[in-house]
């Protein structure tokens, strides 16, 4: 490990807050969670959803916090090293790989998604979006699928101004130029413009969802009370199934689990290392929960709020039921079709591509803090190289999600692989690490140091019994559900293989690089 030639600190608690929260609230909050509560039995899917968010995703976000915090004074603001300061196993520093890998690999699709809601959004300003009717009610899907390249490998890489690579260039040198300006003068004093930015364009887009009434008066069914109840009526998931027949089925648990994991960023490698530059006696326990409630507060009341009750307002419950849970799907099929309708369309439609891409670059640049950190601290280098290494590697990332973009192949299997299975993984990690292996009881003090409140001691009985469990429950219905046929739909199709090796190739080089780190010099202790 390098010497640490300076630490940075956040400059105050409300900069930490803002810059967790930014990388919780993104697209998981306006388009992903609609989508799977609507899916998955609507107002019933909120008991699994609420449960998780309780006994997995606050305890595991206060571990992150407490960890990271814990690594952090001693000199440590990557994984690998966070780890290795708690756990003395010569191993644990190969376990943190899990959690720069996560992060890194999730970057490089989401930011393609970033590029496509900057994309949208300019198109918009500029008038240039296929608004026609006359050009039928699929102009928008077979857009969306000429944009992305749905139909043919390949196809993005030539030119054009409307090709999403355009955009993501651009998004790409924003989010690079964020990081490389540092926490504080980058990260940080991001956060506290787009934050409230982004609040401020969803609550417009809030009240002119709730004040829409009923905009056609030829269809009256289609009114805002109706939308609302469309999201959250609890709702079984098959025609003709009791009323809570949701809650029977382990799908809508695993989902309900994702969710709360991806919505709130916990387990993706990025709170442990946001909070590893907090002060040894800052606050980590309301610190935690704030941001956890502000990702709820933007994912139940203003992603549940405008999303599908907008889409049902205007289109109605039939072409909903086929696009719910696809987030895709809803976001750039659905929506376009929603502002052809709206008063003002043009302006609300930038308004609402703008939102998403500020809440998903608030999200990416904390995706690449992590590997960063480790590249400086753990490999030595200096910040310009740094940033130049990330920008190469998360450069093959993109090439692999940009060529193999028939059907979203690269992009499906690092979704699935990594922004799902190892999500679980390091998650399951993450609380054994706190519950066990730190253990408990001095966790439990960790996190009470500077903090405002104490964690109540009921939540270290549930972070060191229950969530293990609930997690490996629910990681084993999983693999047994869904990892198979994953496993299997890989064979005979090189894109996916491609991509699964990639992403084993870089687990591998982050392997090799602290091995030789390793090998350079011994890791400080405090
Ligand atoms: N937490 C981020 C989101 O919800 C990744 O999009």
């Amino acid at each position: 490990m390098a010497d640490i030639v300076h630490r940075e600190n956040w400059t105050s608690r409300m900069g930490v807050i803002l810059a967790v929260s930014g990388s919780a609230v993104g697209l998981g909050n306006f388009l992903r969670f609609p989508g799977k509560a609507a899916e998955y039995g609507g107002g019933a899917f909120m008991i699994p959803y609420f449960i998780s968010l309780l006994i997995i995703g606050i305890p595991v976000a206060w571990a992150e916090w407490t960890l990271g915090r814990y690594g952090g004074v001693r000199g440590y603001n990557s994984a690998p090293g966070i780890f290795s300061a708690i756990w003395r196993w010569k191993g644990s520093r190969y376990v943190g790989v899990v959690a720069l890998l996560i992060p890194v690999i999730v970057y490089m699709y989401y930011v393609y998604i970033e590029a496509w809601c900057l994309a949208y959004a300019g198109f918009y300003l500029t008038g240039s979006f296929p608004l026609e009717a006359s050009l039928g009610p699929e102009r928008y899907s077979d857009f969306f699928n000429d944009f992305v390249g749905m139909h043919e490998n390949g196809i993005n890489l030539m030119g054009g101004w409307r090709n999403p690579v355009v955009f993501l260039v651009v998004v790409t040198a924003v989010n690079l130029i964020l990081i490389y300006r540092g926490l504080t003068r980058g990260i940080e004093t991001f956060v506290r413009w787009a934050m409230p930015t982004l609040l401020l364009l969803s609550l417009i887009i809030l009240v002119r969802v709730l004040t829409l009434g009923t905009p056609n008066p030829d269809l009256p069914e289609q009114n805002i009370m109706n939308g609302l109840g469309f999201m959250w009526n609890p709702k079984p998931l098959e025609e003709g199934g009791a009323l809570f027949s949701a809650l029977l089925n382990p799908q809508v648990w695993l989902e309900a689990a994702s969710q709360i994991f991806f919505s709130l960023s916990v387990g993706f490698g990025v709170i442990i290392c946001y909070a590893s530059y907090l002060r040894k006696n800052d606050d980590v326990v309301l610190s935690g929960l704030t941001s956890v409630g502000t990702n709820e507060f933007c994912e139940v009341c203003l992603g549940g709020l405008i999303t599908l009750p907008a889409a049902f307002i205007f289109l109605g419950a039939a072409p909903l039921a086929n696009v719910v849970g696809s987030t895709l799907s809803l976001g750039f099929h659905t929506f376009p079709q929603i502002f052809e309708h709206m008063p003002a369309g043009s302006f609300f439609g930038f308004l609402w591509f703008f939102l998403l891409f500020i809440a998903a670059i608030t999200s990416s640049i904390s995706m690449l803090q992590p590997v960063l950190a480790f590249l400086e601290q753990d490999c030595g280098l200096r910040r310009a190289r740094a940033v130049a290494a990330l920008a190469g590697l998360t450069f093959f990332g993109n090439l692999l999600v940009i060529y193999f973009s028939k059907d979203l192949v690269a992009l499906d299997t690092m979704d699935f692989w990594v922004g799902s299975v190892l999500i679980f993984v390091l998650a399951t990690i993450t609380v054994i690490i706190f519950g066990w292996v730190f253990p408990l009881e001095k966790g439990l003090q960790e996190a009470a140091r500077g903090s405002d409140f104490r964690i109540p001691r009921f939540f270290g009985f549930i972070i060191k019994w229950i969530c293990p469990a609930y997690l490996l429950t629910i990681f084993a219905f999983w693999s047994y559900g869904s990892v198979p046929s994953h496993a299997k739909a890989l064979f005979g199709n090189p894109p996916a293989v491609m991509t699964l090796s990639f992403i084993v190739l870089v687990a591998l080089l982050f392997i090799v690089l602290i091995h030789r780190g390793n090998m350079r010099s011994t890791p400080r202790r405090a």
